[in-house]
């Protein structure tokens, strides 16, 4: 492997590790552009793909034969009908391509191998012909029907990084052409993939030459309206808003000549390359001990309004592991915290829910309730089969929308009794049994 560059410093080898807990057992799948294989820093990239696995990111690898078909087909003097897998692909072209693509399909197992990883090309897609199209018959195009995604569980599973080369096979035993971004997206969607990464030929900029680090789904496509598109990026553009409408949180666009980038954009805020995200792209997480500080002042409205207690950032950081952010677009909107009790009288495990908010210009969404039912699932799974919460001015909420009933304060542990009692909140307390 690699030495870590001379300029790397402690804080940002700090910064690379926070990620590291977010993407264990993650899937990542990686679109390279067939052009790559040709630049001389492709070996880097492939190490930088070796470090990803090493960090336990589950990796699917997908390529495209675009340049390696044009050069054949000059090569061989035979025209070819298509070289992206998008238009026809006629009988003579299909034959560059299994012979493009065979070569690529044993020189990346051939590259992986000396990196002493375990690879296998698969045949998880099944393919029917696109058929005519506008009137034209597109012969050996394929259009992806299903992917397999048990079989290429189990070769995650077992560590072993598949590899979807650019063709496909129908039912009558034909080989088909496809386009390798949508193999990317229907790979990473079958998957429930966290990410789709087009390591591409080039990176995406604006009218002025700018990188565009973030793209909403609505701006990519209207980006992919700009006359005279390279006709790659038209189709990163397409294939990744088209990935993030139907479920995938986020697809990066990296310019693939660059040295680092892969790295660079996946293990720093800002990133190199492009993210596309979906337009209202949420998640609830873990909180971590740099969201205190919004943390407390996102909460500082209803602590105003005695709806939650005060919370200083020791009694946060104390508690980390029990509270969680909800992030819209990457800014935490919303929070909950599960504080499990020690005590257990006979009747089951008991905890907390608390610390539920979110903010106001985010209500009425559905959030609270999500929330809600995330922290249930959380005290689930920490073997917890009961659950209180206190509440002065969200009972009706509890009651009405989550199913809770009103109970009697001395339902709590007595230590939490006389804190209650000594609060002076009077706050209602909830009950609810866990499923
Ligand atoms: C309570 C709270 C978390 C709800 O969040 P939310 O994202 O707006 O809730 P949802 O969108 O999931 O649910 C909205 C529904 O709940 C109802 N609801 C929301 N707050 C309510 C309340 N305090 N009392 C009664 N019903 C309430 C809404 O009327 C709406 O009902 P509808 O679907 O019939 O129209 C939010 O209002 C909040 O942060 N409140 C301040 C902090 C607080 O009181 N926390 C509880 C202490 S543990």
């Amino acid at each position: 492997m690699r030495n870590i560059p001379r300029s790397m410093r402690f804080e940002d080898l700090r910064g690379i590790l926070r990620y590291v807990p977010q993407f264990r057992d993650r899937i990542f799948v990686i679109a390279l552009d067939g052009a790559l294989m040709r630049q001389p820093n492709f070996a880097h990239l492939l190490q930088d793909i070796a470090v990803l696995q090493s960090l336990n990111i589950e990796v699917v690898l997908v390529f495209g034969a675009r340049a390696q078909i044009i050069d054949l087909s000059d090569k061989r003097g035979i025209p070819a009908t298509s070289v992206d897998g998008m238009g026809r692909t006629d009988a003579a072209t299909i034959e560059l391509a299994i012979e493009a693509i065979t070569r690529q399909s044993s020189e990346l197992m051939a590259q992986l191998s000396a990196l002493e990883l375990s690879v296998a090309v698969s045949n998880a897609l099944a393919v029917h012909p696109a058929g005519v199209i506008k009137g034209e018959d597109q012969e050996f195009t394929g259009r992806i029907e299903r992917v397999d995604s048990e079989a290429l569980k189990v070769m995650l599973k077992a560590d072993i990084m598949p590899i979807l080369p650019p063709l496909g096979y129908d039912g009558r035993g034909t080989t088909l052409r496809l386009n390798s971004d949508s193999v990317a997206v229907e790979v990473a969607l079958a998957l429930k993939a966290a990410k789709v990464i087009f390591v591409s030929e080039a990176g995406l900029s604006g009218p002025d030459g700018q990188r565009l680090a973030q793209l909403s789904v609505a701006e990519a496509r209207e980006l992919a309206k700009t006359p005279n598109l390279d006709v790659n990026l038209l189709s990163k553009l397409r294939y990744g808003s088209l990935a993030c409408s139907e479920g995938i949180p986020r697809v990066h666009v990296v310019d693939g000549t660059q040295e680092e980038v892969l790295l660079a954009e996946l293990f720093s805020n800002e990133g190199v390359g492009t993210m596309i995200h979906a337009d209202d792209y949420q998640q609830i997480r873990k909180a971590r001990p740099s969201d205190v500080p919004s943390l407390i002042s996102m909460m500082q409205q209803s602590v105003e309004d005695a709806a939650l207690v005060k919370r200083s950032r020791d009694q946060i950081i104390g508690r980390i592991n029990d509270f969680f952010v909800l992030e819209l677009d990457g800014n935490p909107v919303g929070s909950v915290a599960i504080h499990a009790f020690n005590t257990d009288d006979g009747t089951g495990k008991l905890a907390e829910l608390a610390c539920l908010y979110v903010q106001r210009s985010h209500k009425n969404k559905g959030h609270g309730q999500k929330l809600v039912a995330f922290a249930e699932e959380t005290a689930r799974n920490r073997g917890c089969e009961r659950l209180i919460a206190l509440s002065t001015q969200a009972f009706r909420f509890f009651e009405e929308k989550m199913g809770y009933t009103v109970a009697d304060p001395s339902i709590m542990p007595l230590a939490r009794r006389a804190e209650y009692e000594k609060s002076g909140r009077n706050s209602k307390v909830l009950y609810k049994t866990l499923k």
